[in-house]
């Protein structure tokens, strides 16, 4: 059975999703909740990465900490990408100054064939708990954004057992045992369709997909081994919004445009002008600011936010950065970010 919940009072991410009407876009930051502010380090330091991602109670609190801190337009649950990796029967740490680790990978085909595609609301519980209480905590103030890795993102961890800058051990997998391969990122796939339609039913509002790693690939690969699982998870996720983020994959624009998803989040390493023209024009564009440009002086964040918008349009747009924010970003840096969104309005207008 659905709960009910509060009416929503800020509707722009879903509006600007929709492409309807907005007088301004809305705005939210991935990697929102996080080490750049002092309230989630204080949490950091008193339970473990899973421990915080596993409570419900916790990921509800630091899911709303963007919200009151720098009052972004859209909340994003709190939980990690690799708890899908988890599911799957995998052992993953978080380690200090490493990242991610998988301490069981797949290293050969046989290791595939052992893994069965899991029973996410047994599993993976603890996300929908965390759904269902941060929305009544929420109570309508901006809508919940779930999320889920994209197949090809979860395979490079699952087969290189880390993080990497090229992922060629990933790669190699997919070039010399490319059935194989196939098979581990459809059974991803079809566990992350489960997990997201059970995302939507304890009342994620909208869902990304993040496939941060699809940019190592080449037009050819991406079409062979990440883009499929994309159009996939699109056409079988069910009920809200869905935003692609397939970071730095730019030469398929024009395929990305017509995936049937209502978003397209996008890097900081294509124009604007760019991404419109070869989107078209039924998709919403999200993005694009360079994370590391929050390092500027607020009054040029100001200044690059309002001329980003005007470069993109207020509408079918949502401001966003090409990247999760960086740890070392200042909390009021963060906030001028947002701000300058809210304040564009009355910046055409003078
Ligand atoms: O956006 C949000 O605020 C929601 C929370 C969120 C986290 N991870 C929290 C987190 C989201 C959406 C993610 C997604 C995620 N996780 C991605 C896709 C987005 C991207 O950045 O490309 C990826 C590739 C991962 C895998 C992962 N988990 C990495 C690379 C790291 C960072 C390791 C490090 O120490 O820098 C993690 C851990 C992680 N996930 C942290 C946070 C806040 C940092 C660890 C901590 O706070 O203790």
């Amino acid at each position: 059975m659905k709960t009910e919940f509060a009416p929503l009072k800020n509707d722009l991410l879903l509006k600007a999703l929709k492409g309807e009407k907005v007088n301004r876009p809305p705005v939210w930051m991935m990697r929102q909740a996080g080490r750049y502010l002092p309230e989630y380090r204080k949490l950091q330091s008193k339970y473990s990465f899973f421990e915080r991602c596993e409570t419900p109670e916790l990921a509800a609190e630091i899911t709303m900490q963007p919200i009151d801190i720098i009052g972004t337009d859209a909340a994003i649950l709190f939980s990690d990408i690799l708890v899908v990796a988890q599911a799957l029967g995998f052992d993953v740490t978080i380690e200090k100054g490493i990242g991610p680790v998988i301490h069981n990978p797949v290293t050969k085909v046989k290791d595939i064939d052992r893994i069965t595609i899991p029973d996410v609301y047994d599993k993976l519980h603890y996300v929908m708990k965390a759904i269902a209480l941060t929305r009544k905590e929420l109570n309508g103030r901006v809508p919940l954004i779930g999320f889920a890795g994209a197949p090809w993102t979860i395979f490079c961890y699952l087969v290189e057992g880390h993080g990497s800058k090229t992922f060629s051990g990933a790669k190699k997998f997919c070039f010399t045992q490319p059935e194989a391969a196939k098979k581990l990122l459809n059974i991803i796939a079809e566990t992350t369709i489960a997990y997201l339609n059970a995302q939507v039913e304890a009342g994620a509002q909208a869902l990304q997909v993040f496939d941060s790693w699809s940019g190592l690939l080449a037009p050819e690969d991406f079409n062979e081994f990440s883009f499929p699982y994309l159009k996939r998870i699109v056409k079988e996720v069910m009920g809200v919004p869905v935003i692609l983020f397939p970071k730095s994959s730019w030469y398929a624009f024009e395929e990305l445009g017509k995936s049937g998803a209502e978003g397209l989040s996008i890097d900081w390493t294509v124009t604007p002008e760019f991404a419109r023209k070869a989107c078209g024009n039924e998709i919403t564009l999200q993005g694009n600011y360079d994370p590391s440009h929050l390092l500027s002086p607020v009054t040029t964040i100001k200044m690059e936010v309002h001329e980003m918008i005007r470069r993109f349009g207020v509408q079918r747009y949502i401001v966003n950065l090409g990247h999760g924010i960086l740890p070392d970003i200042p909390v009021d840096h963060a906030r001028a970010f947002v701000d300058a969104v809210k304040s564009y309005e009355e910046v055409k207008t003078v």
